[in-house]
């Protein structure tokens, strides 16, 4: 982590002060949030997640606060929030922005007064969670727009903490890349190295989908027979229609508030969509001999059937590039 990220981090991990951390897609912000519960005394107590993004308001609700039986239909018995749950523990409330309004005003009184009604009760429910939230998208055009409370975001950022994008420490990719590597080796057993022309490469990528998308990349390395692939994807990585390549320098470039979405879901599919893509390439590059494939890959015959099965993939038409 960033020296100056962790020692926010050690800095405020005791205060049970809420923490506010902003950065685009696949920064990291979630493994602050782990790191800062981890290095409080609350670190033997739950830390729970809870997207704001993924729920409707009422759900979403329910999800945080807990309801009584019969609060709403198919209300069958009472429910412990996640606020609840995480007591004296540590909430971290994800993609912040997207919070509904109603119940924006309901998180603000939870902060000021630490206690709440679950849904459909009058028992006063206190709570000591510290809260800690996160968002990637531009939380001022929110703010301006009536979006998103002002005196929610006060309340909020009391700490604020930005998490920079990769490009802007560029220093990090070198260790990030090895210990990803040390960690994939052991998972796949491998024994992959970093060539330095791969090495080389990897500065001078753009890292859009930052941390994440170098972690995906380096499981392609792993995974995949050879460095072509690798190299590829850092030359000329296929890019999500309608989102402009980053500066060839790694110079910042004004996301649209749809192109960050964007990002957003792809980074969400993550690890899986990684494994999913690399079996594909496997797959065409022995032709779709499975029992090849499968050595390649080293998993059982069965388990590469079971994956091609659940990726859903099939052999694509003859021709295509390798
Ligand atoms: N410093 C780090 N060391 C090791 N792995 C990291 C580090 N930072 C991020 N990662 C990895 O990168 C991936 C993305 O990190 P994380 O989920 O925290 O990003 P995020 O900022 O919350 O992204 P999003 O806005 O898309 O939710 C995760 O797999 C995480 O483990
Ligand atoms: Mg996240």
């Amino acid at each position: 982590m960033m020296r100056r990220v962790s020692e926010v981090v050690e800095h405020v991990a005791d205060t049970s002060e809420t923490v506010l951390i902003r950065g685009e897609t696949g920064v990291g912000k979630e493994v602050v949030a782990r790191a800062i519960h981890a290095a409080s005394s609350r670190r033997e107590r739950p830390f729970v997640k809870v997207n704001c993004a993924a729920l409707p308001s009422d759900l979403l609700e329910s999800e945080l606060f807990g309801h009584e039986k019969g609060a709403f239909t198919g209300a069958y018995r009472r429910t412990v929030g996640q606020f609840e749950y995480a007591n004296n523990g540590t909430i971290l409330l994800d993609e912040i922005a997207e919070l509904p309004l109603a119940l924006q005003a309901k998180l603000l009184h939870v902060l000021d007064d630490h206690q709440f009604c679950r849904v459909g009760g009058l028992e006063i429910i206190r709570v000591d969670t510290r809260v800690i939230a996160a968002t990637n998208r531009d939380l001022e055009q929110a703010l301006s727009s009536g979006a998103f409370r002002e005196d929610l975001y006060y309340r909020l950022s009391v700490v604020e903490l930005h998490v920079p994008p990769l490009r802007e420490r560029k220093e990090e990719i070198a260790v990030l890349a090895s210990s990803f590597l040390a960690r994939f080796n052991k998972q796949y057993r491998r024994a992959r190295e970093l060539s330095p022309e791969i090495l080389r490469l990897l500065m001078n990528h753009p890292w859009s989908g930052n941390v994440r998308e170098l972690e995906n990349v380096i499981r392609r390395l792993v995974v995949l027979p050879n460095d072509d692939h690798v190299h590829e994807a850092l030359l000329a990585r296929p890019r999500p229609s309608g989102v402009r390549p980053g500066t060839a320098d790694g110079g910042s470039v004004a996301w649209s508030a749809e192109t960050v979405a964007g990002l957003r879901e792809i980074g969400r599919r993550g690890a899986l969509e990684a494994e999913r893509k690399a079996l594909a390439e496997v797959l065409e590059q022995v032709q779709w001999n499975r029992v090849a494939a499968a050595r390649v890959v080293k998993v059982s015959y069965k388990t590469l059937l079971n994956k091609i099965s659940e990726f859903g993939l099939a052999p694509q038409s003859r021709g295509r590039a390798l």
